[in-house]
């Protein structure tokens, strides 16, 4: 046997035995690689006679690509064992029977903010947000709460440790410092909706410390009274899905809106039951009115030039009286059985076209 039958045997043997690609190709560059063994065989040949190397440069050749031709069917299995091995092991049963639905649900807090939002957006409202934390000016004197007005205590203000300059910033108590910011940083005409927590220090049957309002501001040259009512009454109509949903507009009192009203919506009363629309009975279900020209004035907008109106409505109520939920407090109770009972499925996402809630 020659050395040339000796490497090729050898190397064939090896090349059989490399039992991963990874194998191979270090059994590659062992043989063929530039100081591979083959390769130091080639560069022997230089120092032969002519016919001597004539001889064993062919042999070489030859060695050289049997010993590829092999590394290459021995990569290309290899390959496809492991192809074969993932196809296996990534199989999927698609006679399996489908996973059990996901357990979760949406809150019906949730589901009443986006039902609103979703109201609103189809008249041309967009969405806007500011922070919990806010300071006294956003949440009262820009507003128009004189220092000192009892309106400030008017409403439970939870109030954050004092800070070095002696102010303190607090929790905000409505979502109207979201008007302010956003008359603040944007140029009329203004269409917005503010959804988000507001706080108070508060806590009965009907009060919770935290609680959820949305905010409505629309600032424009002629938008009036008219234009307040008429969205508020689409609003109402649309949200409880009354058609003949009888309105009234109460005389009220914020310090941040001129004139003020309060919206009630009718309802008939049962011994047990609560329901809207026509009936003998009222219940209040928002706060509104024409943004006070002051409020204008803190913000940068030229009162003689702009006009508009805002409203704030509380989301749990609106919310217990549409899905008839009794207890206010059973809200942040994070009970499964409630939330199973009252929650959303989580894919019927509020629409008008679509349906608001199913
Ligand atoms: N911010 C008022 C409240 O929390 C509601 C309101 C908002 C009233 C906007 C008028 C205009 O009671």
């Amino acid at each position: 046997m020659t050395q040339f039958d000796q490497a090729r045997d050898q190397a064939l043997s090896d090349i059989a035995a490399a039992g991963d690609v990874e194998a191979l190709e270090r059994l590659r560059v062992a043989l063929l690689g530039k100081k591979g063994s083959i390769s130091e065989m080639m560069r022997a040949l230089g120092g032969m006679a002519p016919d001597e190397r004539r001889e064993h440069g062919q042999r070489l050749n030859v060695l050289k690509d049997v010993v590829a031709g092999a590394l290459e069917s021995r990569r290309t299995a290899l390959e496809d064992a492991a192809l074969d091995a993932r196809l296996a092991r990534e199989r999927i049963d698609v006679t399996l029977p489908a996973r059990p639905e996901s357990e979760g649900c949406i809150h019906p807090i949730s589901q009443t903010m986006d039902e609103v939002i979703a109201i609103f957006a189809e008249m041309g409202f967009a969405v806007a947000e500011g922070p919990d934390i806010e300071d006294d000016f956003h949440n009262f004197t820009a507003l128009n709460f004189p220092p000192g007005h009892p309106a400030r205590q008017m409403h439970d203000t939870f109030f954050l440790p004092e800070r070095a300059d002696g102010t303190r910033l607090v929790m905000r108590t409505h979502t109207s410092p979201v008007q302010v910011r956003t008359m603040l940083t944007q140029k009329p005409p203004i269409r917005i909706v503010a959804p988000g927590r507001t706080y108070r220090c508060d806590s009965d049957m009907t009060h919770t410390p935290m609680f959820h309002q949305v905010e409505g501001l629309v600032i424009d040259k002629t938008t009036h009274m008219g234009h307040l009512k008429g969205c508020l009454i689409e609003f109402v109509k649309t949200y409880f899905e009354v058609d003949r949903l009888p309105v009234r507009f109460r005389p009220s009192f914020f310090p941040f809106t001129e004139p003020s009203a309060e919206m009630d919506i009718g309802c008939s009363r049962g011994k047990d039951s609560l329901k809207i629309g026509d009936g003998a009975d009222w219940l209040e279900i928002l706060g509104c009115g024409m943004v006070h020209p002051n409020v204008l004035a803190n913000c940068g907008i030229d009162a003689e030039d702009y006009q508009g109106f805002a409203f704030g409505l509380g989301l749990e109520r609106i919310a217990m009286l549409k899905y008839g939920i009794p207890d206010l407090r059973t809200f942040f109770e994070a009970d499964l059985r409630w939330l199973r009972h009252y929650g959303f499925a989580a894919l019927d996402v509020p629409s008008l076209a679509g349906g608001l809630a199913r």
